[in-house]
């Protein structure tokens, strides 16, 4: 019998589209003589959707999205005794509509809402194996701040931030100062939470810091303002496991246009810029890019998501840089309790050799599947090993004793 997999994409997310080609990605690359697949577009309103056809997994279709949905059916997820399924919302109580049964929940999303543990602990409670991050590790990976406080527990260095709450933005000059105080020029403003590099900016002074704290609240009620690492490079790890065992992969230098990685940079490669600088732009150009399947190192215009930036695979790094860039992923990723595949970006300061690490997506692009590629793992094998290490995980928590007995009641 096959497993059913329910891949779910989009959502209430600046990162909504960008979860639309990863997904489409996964889709084109799962193996299907193992698995059954359901894909479940989620709307940014919360609403599923489903269909046997093939509209949820052409891109294209994405443009008109009224016309897509009228094709597809509205479902919810209902939990039935020791079975999940997706039923048609509007299912009359006697009639035979749409139930079919997920084994495995799948969610390929980023951002705001359903990488950061919120979807996560949805399909928890449907007691169902669910690939990827659990709750916890997703809202600890996708809170900027948090993460930095956590990584500073275990030894990872990262660079010195400060945390703005929406209400310290009613007294700008109190910012201000506070900035002044502890970093020089130029800093970098970005949103606690967001990614694709949404809403970040670099301030060279005043002006530019009260206009990137101002599209920086824009995306987020928690603003940070860090040091910014001039002479800098980018390496990024990803990791791939559990808690209990993992596995590093190549690593990577993404290159971009500008002085910080933009949204363009990364999805955009190739295709022209125009508004999705990192003001943020809501619409990923060429749907067409989507039909990837393949890699390429180095550099690419035509594959999907993060797999199109400009990259060097694996990054030319000496060898106690790259020994200590994997032992610090493997740490983050095990001490946050990661699941599936993360991907660890860390910054380099060329000036004093010192590397940090920047962030943690939970889910990255692509599934960072091209980091894999290189070891000799294919896309639809690593696939394969995500959906096992959920299954394994669900186990491994059915085990747990769920009673105590007591006479409270
Ligand atoms: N402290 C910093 N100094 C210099 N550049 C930075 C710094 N923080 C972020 N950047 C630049 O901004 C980009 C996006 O920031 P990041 O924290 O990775 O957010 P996102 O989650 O949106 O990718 C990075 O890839 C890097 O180019
Ligand atoms: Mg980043």
């Amino acid at each position: 019998m096959k497993l059913s997999i329910a891949i779910i994409f989009g959502g209430k997310s600046t990162e909504h589209d960008v979860s639309i080609i990863s997904a489409v990605q996964a889709i084109e690359n799962i193996d299907k003589d193992k698995y059954n697949v359901l894909p479940i577009y989620m709307d940014k309103s919360g609403d599923f959707y489903f269909s046997e056809e093939n509209y949820l997994i052409d891109t294209k279709n994405y443009k008109n999205k009224k016309t897509l949905l009228s094709k597809c059916i509205n479902v919810c997820f209902v939990k039935d005794k020791n079975n999940t399924y997706i039923r048609e919302v509007n299912q009359k109580v006697f009639g035979k509509k749409l139930n079919k049964v997920v084994d495995v929940a799948f969610p390929i999303v980023h951002g705001t809402n359903v990488e950061d543990g919120n979807l996560q602990g949805f399909l928890h409670t449907l007691n169902l194996p669910v690939v990827g991050p659990d709750t916890l590790s997703g809202a600890v990976s996708m809170d900027k701040y948090v993460m930095k406080e956590y990584c500073n527990s275990i030894g990872v260095p990262v660079i010195d931030a400060i945390r703005f709450d929406k209400i310290d933005f009613e007294n700008i000059d109190s910012i201000v100062s506070r900035v002044e105080e502890k970093f020089k020029y130029p800093v970098i403003v970005k949103p606690v939470n967001l990614g694709s590099s949404i809403g970040i900016s670099k301030a060279k002074d005043r002006e530019t810091l009260a206009n990137g704290l101002e599209l920086a609240f824009s995306f987020a009620d928690i603003v940070l303002v860090e040091k910014a690492i001039v002479n800098m490079r980018e390496i990024n790890c990803a990791v791939l496991g559990n808690k209990f065992e993992c596995e590093t992969s190549v690593l990577e230098e993404p290159f971009g246009n500008d002085e910080i990685l933009s949204f363009a940079d990364k999805y955009m490669s190739g295709k022209g810029t125009k508004g999705a600088k990192s003001m943020g732009a809501k619409q990923v150009d060429g749907a067409k890019f989507t039909k990837s399947g393949k890699m390429g190192l180095e550099t690419s215009g035509t594959k999907g998501g993060m797999a199109s930036l400009k990259r060097r695979v694996p990054a030319e790094l000496d060898k106690d840089t790259e020994t200590k860039i994997k032992n610090y992923a493997i740490k983050v990723f095990k001490y946050l309790g990661c699941s599936g595949v993360s991907r660890i970006d860390f910054i380099i300061d060329k000036d004093t050799s010192e590397i940090y690490a920047n962030e943690i997506n939970p889910i990255p692009g692509s599934l960072a599947y091209y980091l894999f590629t290189p070891k000799g793992m294919s896309y639809s094998e690593l696939i394969d090993k995500l959906i096992n290490i959920a299954i394994e995980n669900y186990k491994s928590a059915e085990r747990l004793n769920y009673t105590f007995e007591s006479s409270v009641l």
